[in-house]
């Protein structure tokens, strides 16, 4: 990413920041089964010491810090500054004290060699401006044998939750066509994409993971609609194009498309992930 788009996509996240801390809640509930999947596949346990890349609102730290418990630590880190404050917030006010908090990008990690046990990212890697450079300091900052792991968003057709509305809207403005690389939600979809990214940055013993699993709140389509269009800094830019009178023929479209999926006040989608750890291993 050149300096430039890579300033605008900052920008954007730090206008995220306030919706995904007003709907902190709901994301750790929803996106519980990928934290789940981090802590299995990277092996995380008492008394480790963890690097979470990109922690945007707090997840997966929160949750990691409970597992690694006292005589373990977690360190968040995500390079937007109205993330790492919502997260220290909710942290500090969960009264959790083995959780540090650092501004950073993932492609340059202010901290020495190896003071981590494990390094992981949930929904980050897609996001990261050189995801090599990325790999490879996670790598650099982790013990020898100690694991890094990404979670990122398997194909859009397997994930409604995300594409009903971006394909409703996209049928209704010209959208200037993405590279393969632009920093999106499903830039590693395609299987083996990122785990040769981890190859290519040193990782061994590399592993893809499908993760296939709800994702499931007790909200209504319109909080739904609400949720995503605020939460998505991509949506927020597109619905802007949009006419004013196109807005209510879009929602009226996705309400259709996505109404097998709210039943009783509960709403349920399918989504796949992919998993992709590997180990730091000195030959
Ligand atoms: C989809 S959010 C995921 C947040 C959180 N991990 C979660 O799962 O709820 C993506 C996060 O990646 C962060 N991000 C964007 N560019 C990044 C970079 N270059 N290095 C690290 N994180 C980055 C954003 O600020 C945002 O917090």
């Amino acid at each position: 990413m050149i300096p430039e788009e890579q300033k605008k996509a900052l920008d954007s996240w730090q206008i995220s920041a306030r919706y995904w801390n007003k709907y902190r809640v709901l994301i750790a509930q929803m996106f519980a089964p990928l934290t789940l999947g981090l802590v299995e596949e990277a092996r995380i346990g008492i008394g480790q010491k963890v690097l979470d890349i990109g922690g945007g609102s707090g997840e997966p730290s929160l949750t990691i810090s409970s597992i690694v418990g006292p005589t373990g630590s977690v360190t968040y880190t995500d390079p937007v500054a109205g993330m790492v404050e919502t997260a220290q917030a909710e942290a500090g006010s969960q009264g959790l004290t083995n959780i540090h908090f650092r501004q950073c990008s993932a492609d340059e990690l202010p901290f020495a060699e190896r003071p981590f046990d494990v390094a992981v990212g949930r929904l980050s890697a897609m996001f990261f401006a050189d995801p090599v450079k990325a790999v490879r300091e996670a790598l650099r900052v982790i013990v020898e044998n100690g694991y890094v792991s990404f979670v990122v968003w398997g194909p859009k057709e397997a994930n409604p939750f995300f594409s009903a509305i971006t394909d409703a809207i996209d049928r209704s403005v010209d959208v200037p066509p993405q590279g393969p690389d632009a920093p999106e939600t499903f830039r590693f979809a395609d299987p083996g994409k990122l785990a040769g990214i981890l190859k290519k940055a040193g990782a061994k013993n590399v592993i893809e993971r499908k993760l296939n699993f709800e994702i499931k709140a007790p909200i209504s389509f319109e909080q739904f609609w609400q949720l995503r269009t605020e939460m998505s800094g991509t949506l927020r830019e597109k619905i802007a194009r949009l006419a004013p009178d196109q807005l209510p023929t879009v929602k009226q479209a996705v309400a259709e498309s996505v109404r097998k999926y709210f039943v009783r006040g509960t709403m349920s989608f399918p989504a796949q992930a992919l998993i992709v750890s590997g180990r730091k291993l000195v030959v």
